[in-house]
């Protein structure tokens, strides 16, 4: 339900990059690299990311802020009027939970699909460069698959069923489900401000600097002056509010499908529990554990 680093990995070495997973337009550093060379999807291979190009302005929105490139290594940011950044793709079951709502969508990374119907037809003209839109037969058809995916965690080996009332199960009983339960009430605790049904669907995290992505500094009219690898929400919305802001992801099925956060920079959930020292929000190393056995359960 998610695209792991091991799995395009392995595309690469049995099919020599010829599936279109490695495709020019997204599954490559930028289009007009050389295709055949590894090094051309080095952010695909190493972090499991996809390029995703966006019109700078956005269409028919005047920004509230000025935004400048400040490196690209991938050498895809030197068009104007075009933006790209590097997005790992997000998991693509339970959809029917991710209904827009009064502040967006919260399908994709920057919120840019109001729908699963609009997500369908930009995906097939963008990523599958289509020549025309999806008829509707087979938009319903996409619609009526998408749908009925759904996905969760049914068994922890040290916890047992999941599933069960009162999970982790009956079998767990004993030193782990405690420190799954303690794991949860932690994260209740302190994660749960962003990550909880109610909580702003968008926001700025600390991420870890990837050299290899491009970064970008966005001024506002204030003088407030932000720098990002990815504006996120900001390429849609133009606010000066949300540059760096990316919508929360689902939490399920979290152990099958490192690295984390849209930019692929935790490699582990101990890397993405670490980043969250830089705002603070500390843990002693037994609380890190119980954290970790927790997130390893969704
Ligand atoms: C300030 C709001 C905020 C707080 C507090 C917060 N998060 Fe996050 N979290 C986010 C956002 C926004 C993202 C998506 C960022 C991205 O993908 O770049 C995210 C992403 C994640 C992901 C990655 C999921 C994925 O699919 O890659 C995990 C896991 C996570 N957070 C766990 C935690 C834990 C554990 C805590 C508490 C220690 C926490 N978060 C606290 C806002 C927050």
């Amino acid at each position: 339900m998610s695209l792991s680093v091991d799995n395009i990995r392995r595309r690469w070495t049995d099919t020599g990059g010829q599936v279109p997973l490695f495709a020019a337009i997204d599954g490559s550093n930028c289009p007009s690299l050389p295709q055949a060379q590894r090094a051309s999807h080095s952010l695909l291979l190493d972090h499991g990311l996809f390029r995703v190009s966006l019109p700078w302005p956005p269409k028919n929105i005047t920004p509230d802020f000025r935004l400048e490139v400040l490196s690209g290594p991938a050498g895809c940011n030197a068009t104007p009027g075009q933006i790209s950044v590097y997005r790992r793709p997000r998991p693509s079951a339970n959809l029917t939970r991710l209904t827009p709502g009064p502040h967006g969508a919260l399908l994709m990374a920057d919120g840019r699909a109001p729908s699963l119907r609009d997500q369908a037809i930009d995906a097939i003209l963008v990523h599958q460069q289509a020549v025309s839109a999806p008829s509707e037969s087979d938009l319903k058809r996409i619609l009526d698959f998408e749908t009925t995916i759904l996905a969760s965690q049914y068994s922890d080996y040290r916890g047992g069923i999941t599933t069960q009332f009162d999970s982790p199960g009956p079998g767990s009983s004993g030193p782990h489900r405690d420190s799954v339960l303690r794991g949860k009430a932690l994260f209740a605790a302190r994660c749960s401000s962003c990550h909880l049904s109610g909580a702003p669907r968008a926001h700025a995290t600390p991420k870890p600097h990837l050299p290899a992505l491009p970064s970008f500094r966005a001024t506002c009219a204030s003088g407030k002056v932000l720098t990002t690898q990815d504006p996120g929400l900001a390429l849609i919305t133009g606010k000066c509010a949300d540059p760096g802001a990316i919508v929360i992801p689902p939490f399920f099925g979290l152990a099958a499908r490192p690295p984390y956060f849209s930019n692929g920079s935790a490699p582990t959930l101990e890397a993405l529990i670490e980043a969250y020292q830089q705002i603070g929000i500390h843990f002693s190393p037994a609380e890190k554990q119980d954290l970790l056995h927790f997130l390893l359960t969704l």
